[in-house]
């Protein structure tokens, strides 16, 4: 972690949840942090996501998709984290050409920016877990077949590949980082079309019903922001990364109503079973159980919360600006 001191840093997406806490874990080691993000309305973006830290940070409101913007500020950086995307499952569905413009031009515009004019740098690109769709061998690891179930996996599936054809046909230093179920400060909690854990969060803040569709028996990865923003920091500085993807999710899985309980028991409100929604049961995937072990066994990463540790954190963060989120 100390070799991120005087880092030259870009964050694509760092207003948004993942690139946020990414942010402040970089300013916290001492590297010169820039954020490039176009405020989203439609993500998780939140300018409160920089409190303390905004007069630490250049920030940069603009949109991956504009080429000549990323050019113009790539130059220079010794790492450059790939957190800006379209991030909902369901959205995808509803609005497939916004997709395939952020997921896969935005970062086709950023590799081709670092081609041209930063070759050098490293580049360390977010990917998800849902990249795989339904499970055909457990436990899921990297080289597991991917037949993604919404157009956002499978954007975010071909988006992966393009950062590893850089990687390979130019000698780039590529990695991927595959997260599952992210959860913790900083998220978005307001939307339900974002991730459920923090969607569920949210309604506990307010005592509401926490929705889950007939059993809540699929099982779920989850990750702890922190251990996420650790696993992209570690990549990013070992050099055994280079043209590797990997998963970083916790250790076990959890199923959709144990997850809803947890948060119903650590911060409120109370699950409530329903029938599945047409456009939900349409993308689901079933069970997910990933393992962490090639993450673990090359960049010795390890990840340090389990459900109920990251929900009392997450608690405490928004207990003190719920306001700024809901
Ligand atoms: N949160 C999760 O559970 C999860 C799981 C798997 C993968 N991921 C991946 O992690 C990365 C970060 O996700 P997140 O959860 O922080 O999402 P988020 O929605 O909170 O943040 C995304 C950020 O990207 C910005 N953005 C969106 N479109 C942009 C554009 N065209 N140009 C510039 N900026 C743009 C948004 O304004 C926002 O600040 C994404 O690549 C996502 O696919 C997240």
């Amino acid at each position: 972690m100390d070799e991120m001191k005087n880092k030259k840093v870009l964050i694509t997406g760092g207003l948004g949840f993942i690139g946020s806490n990414l942010a402040h874990k970089c300013v916290e080691l001492g590297a010169e942090v820039t954020i490039y993000d176009c405020l989203d309305p439609r993500s998780g973006g939140n300018m409160h996501n920089i409190h303390g830290i905004h007069d630490h940070v250049a920030l940069i409101l603009n949109d991956i998709r504009n080429f000549e913007g990323l050019c113009a500020c790539i130059t220079k950086k010794d790492i450059v984290f790939n957190c800006a995307a379209y991030t909902s499952h369901p959205n995808s569905m509803k609005d497939p050409y916004v997709d395939i413009d952020v997921n896969c031009k935005g970062t086709i515009n950023l590799l081709e920016a670092a081609r041209r004019f930063n070759h050098d740098c490293r580049i360390v690109h977010v990917g998800t877990s849902t990249q795989i769709g339904r499970m055909q061998l457990n436990p899921v690891d990297e080289k597991h077949p991917e037949f993604p179930a919404d157009i956002y996996s499978a954007n975010k599936s071909v988006s992966e590949k393009y950062v590893l054809i850089y990687g390979n046909a130019y000698k780039m230093k590529n990695t991927v980082v595959r997260v599952a179920n992210v959860f913790g400060p900083r998220s978005s909690i307001k939307s339900p079309d974002l991730g459920f854990i923090n969607y569920f969060i949210g309604l506990g803040f307010q005592g509401k019903d926490l929705p889950v569709y007939g059993q809540g028996g699929q099982l779920r990865n989850i990750t702890y922001v922190d251990d996420c923003v650790e696993a992209l920091v570690l990549a990013a500085q070992d050099p055994r990364s280079a043209g590797e993807v990997f998963f970083a999710v916790a250790d076990r899985q959890f199923s959709i109503a144990e997850i809803a309980g947890e948060i119903a028991g650590n911060i409120g409100g109370k699950v409530k079973f329903i029938e599945w929604p047409r456009e939900r049961e349409i993308i689901e995937i079933g069970d997910a159980v990933i393992t962490n072990r090639k993450i673990r066994e090359t960049l010795n990463w390890a990840p340090r919360h389990g459900l109920a540790e990251g929900l009392v954190k997450t608690k405490a963060y928004f207990s003190q600006c719920l306001n700024k989120y809901l």
